[in-house]
């Protein structure tokens, strides 16, 4: 059977105001239908054969991840107690250490809680081909056909006319620089890494020690150590803060050999910004997506949010417009990634 291992530790800062550190977007109903991001991720699971879930989320957080999965009829197979974040190595090392406790060498469906995805049989489809390759101890990523130089994301090349299986990763670069991303846009040549892998326990930890070793062995500790009560299971604090904070792209999926790429091709977008939210969402005919309460007038290709209170927007174009009770967010739609200096800010100053 294959084991799902939810990433639901991310804090979603650049989705400010809607996005807090106690309430991050995961938690949130951010498109306007019946689930947050989280419980999304949940309903697109393949049907048949899956064991229930591993979710890995920050301690702060192990009450919204319960309530939100019994909201959904979802017994989680445990919910792993991060006492701090150490970026998603670490996350999928003690997730992968947890689910070979019982003996086994399952094969792990490692997703992270923040993706918006449309075509969920076509996601599906994907993944069957993925588990085919991982149960022969490879490392399976998915690969998006890029659409923008976006520098967040991973880039991956495959032999040309590699066909929809899962075909030798050739080149895996992690978040490239704004030159090198156009490039590999221009040359056709290459996909963004979605984040989304599958492969065995067993192959992820052997890789990490090849690549990481002192992650692996930080995460070993913490797994020994861990603790738990009901469905939480926390990891031994210490052992677990000590890890250096690293992604398990550049720790793994850049160095090893073992990795093959399977396309996806499933309306896959990591909402990551609003602008992302922008560009996902039903837009209307002038080209804006609204949510809540919102009046519009000669308004173009603006995102608008509002969630407390009435929002109008008059003769204005690109902007992204978001209220909360406490706080409203007025941004040009290309700034996207610098709300991020904002919630820096606001930290700094306590
Ligand atoms: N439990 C846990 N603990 N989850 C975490 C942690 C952590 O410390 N850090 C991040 N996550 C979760 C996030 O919530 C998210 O769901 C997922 O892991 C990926 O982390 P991000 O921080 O969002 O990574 P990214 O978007 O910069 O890059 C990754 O995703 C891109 C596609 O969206 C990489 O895999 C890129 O290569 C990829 O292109
Ligand atoms: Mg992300």
């Amino acid at each position: 059977t294959l084991i799902p291992v939810i990433l639901s530790g991310g804090a979603g800062t650049r989705l400010w105001p809607m996005s807090r550190q106690l309430y991050p977007k995961q938690f949130l109903n951010l498109t306007g239908t019946e689930h947050t991001l989280l419980q999304a991720t949940l309903a697109r699971l393949p049907e048949a054969d899956v064991a229930p879930p591993l979710i890995i989320c920050n301690e702060a957080h192990r009450f919204l991840v319960a309530e939100q999965l019994r909201q959904m009829g979802v017994r989680p197979g445990g919910i792993l107690l991060e006492p701090v974040g150490r970026n998603t190595a670490p996350a999928v090392a003690a997730a992968a250490l947890c689910a070979r406790a019982s003996g086994e060498d399952p094969v792990l469906l490692v997703m992270p809680a923040d993706h918006l995805i449309q075509d969920v049989d076509a996601f599906r489809r994907s993944v069957a081909l993925a588990v085919e390759a991982a149960r022969s101890g490879e490392l399976v990523t998915f690969g998006v056909p890029p659409t923008e130089p976006h520098t967040g994301y991973g880039y991956i090349r495959v032999e040309a006319g590699a066909g929809a299986g899962a075909a030798p990763v050739r080149e895996f670069v992690e978040k490239p620089d704004l030159d090198t991303a156009r490039a590999y846009v221009a040359s056709g040549q290459y996909y963004w890494n979605s984040g989304i892998f599958v492969f065995r326990a067993s192959s992820f930890l052997e890789e990490l020690k090849a690549h990481a070793p002192d992650i692996l062995e930080a995460c070993e500790r913490a797994w020994a150590g861990a603790r738990g009560d009901l469905d939480f299971l926390r990891l031994e604090p210490e052992a677990f803060s000590a890890c250096r904070s690293e992604s398990l792209d550049y720790a793994v999926m850049e160095p090893t050999r073992r990795a093959v790429m399977v396309p996806l091709e499933a309306d896959w977008s990591d909402v990551g910004s609003w602008t992302a939210l922008w560009s996902a969402g039903e837009r209307d005919a002038e080209g804006n997506v609204a949510v809540g309460d919102v009046l519009l007038t000669g308004t173009r290709n603006c995102y608008l949010h509002a969630d407390a209170r009435l929002v109008a927007a008059v003769g204005v174009e690109d902007l992204v417009v978001v209220e909360t009770k406490d706080a409203v967010l007025v941004m040009h739609k290309d700034h996207h990634q610098d709300v991020k200096e904002i919630v820096a800010r606001l930290r700094a100053d306590g």
